[in-house]
């Protein structure tokens, strides 16, 4: 009888950042993030404002260059591939953008439906019909479907533009804030949804809060950045026993600590 030896194939990371680095003018906002996001697991990524942590989103997208270090999706090097590779790798991610980031002059079914009517070229009425599926998971009706950003709540964007997030049931979500501007039972709903989606497309997420009680519901495992590194990862239950100066003090919103707020600029 034939004996094979089992050789384990090393899990490829979904997203692998590799001492990315990146600098506006003389100010260095990234330097040298190395982070590693398995397929179907949700990483997110703690920070105070202002220290890279959209940036570090934008550099995967590609709407920022990194000046140094890799990003690789699937094992690949985005900046060795060639341009299809890279976008088709890229269009594997559905993205909430911290804005909200809505077109004006389409209405909410069209927003949500952006992806679906521009790059899928699917039918107006189909695309219609998945927009609609999309803005119900996230609490919205068919009458606000025909709405335009300008009349939206700050909380009815954040939505819209989760519905748009999820609509081409992506592989890999990012979520820039999704809580922020949501009163406490939306942000619950949200966060909720957040994990479900993950769940059920089995998708990869990667989540940037400055709410803790939503990083605690979703997270598998958590990535603190501060002055441009990753300075700790672990799960929610590592959170809460780490003796780690930075991430007890933010965790704890204390003004104490080894974390200085730079207020000067
Ligand atoms: N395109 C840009 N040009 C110049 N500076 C930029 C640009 N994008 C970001 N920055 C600067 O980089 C720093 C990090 O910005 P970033 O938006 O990543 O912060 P953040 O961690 O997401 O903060 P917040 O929690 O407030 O959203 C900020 O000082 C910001 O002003
Ligand atoms: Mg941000």
């Amino acid at each position: 009888m034939a004996f094979f030896k089992r050789v384990k194939q090393p899990l490829i990371p979904k997203i692998k950042l590799s001492g990315v680095s990146k600098s506006f003018g003389s100010k260095n906002v990234l330097s040298g993030v190395d982070l590693e996001i398995f397929p179907g697991e949700s990483v997110v990524i703690i920070g105070g404002s202002g220290t890279g942590k959209s940036v570090t989103l934008k550099c995967i997208l590609g709407l920022l260059t990194p000046d140094a270090g890799r990003v690789e999706i699937d094992g690949v090097d985005l900046a060795a591939a060639s341009t299809v590779q890279a976008e088709t790798l890229r269009a594997q991610i559905g993205m909430l953008f911290q804005s909200g980031a809505l077109f004006d002059s389409l209405n909410v079914w069209e927003n949500v439906a952006f992806s679906l009517l521009q790059n899928q070229k699917m039918s107006r009425r189909q695309a219609r019909e998945i927009a609609l599926q999309k803005l119900a998971q996230v609490g919205l009706s068919a009458e606000a479907a025909e709405v335009y950003p300008a009349d939206l709540s700050g909380g009815m964007k954040k939505r819209v533009g989760l519905a748009r997030a999820i609509a081409t049931n992506p592989n890999v979500i990012f979520f820039d804030e999704p809580t922020t501007g949501l009163d406490p039972i939306m942000s619950d709903v949200i966060n909720d949804l957040i994990v479900s989606t993950v769940k059920t497309l089995g998708a990869t997420a990667l989540t940037i809060t400055h709410d803790m009680s939503s990083a605690r519901k979703i997270a598998d495992r958590i990535a603190m950045l501060y002055q441009g590194k990753i300075i700790w990862t672990g799960t929610v239950k590592e959170l809460d026993k780490t003796d780690n100066p930075y991430v007890r003090q933010f965790v704890a919103g204390s003004a104490e600590g080894p974390i200085q707020m730079d207020l000067k600029a």
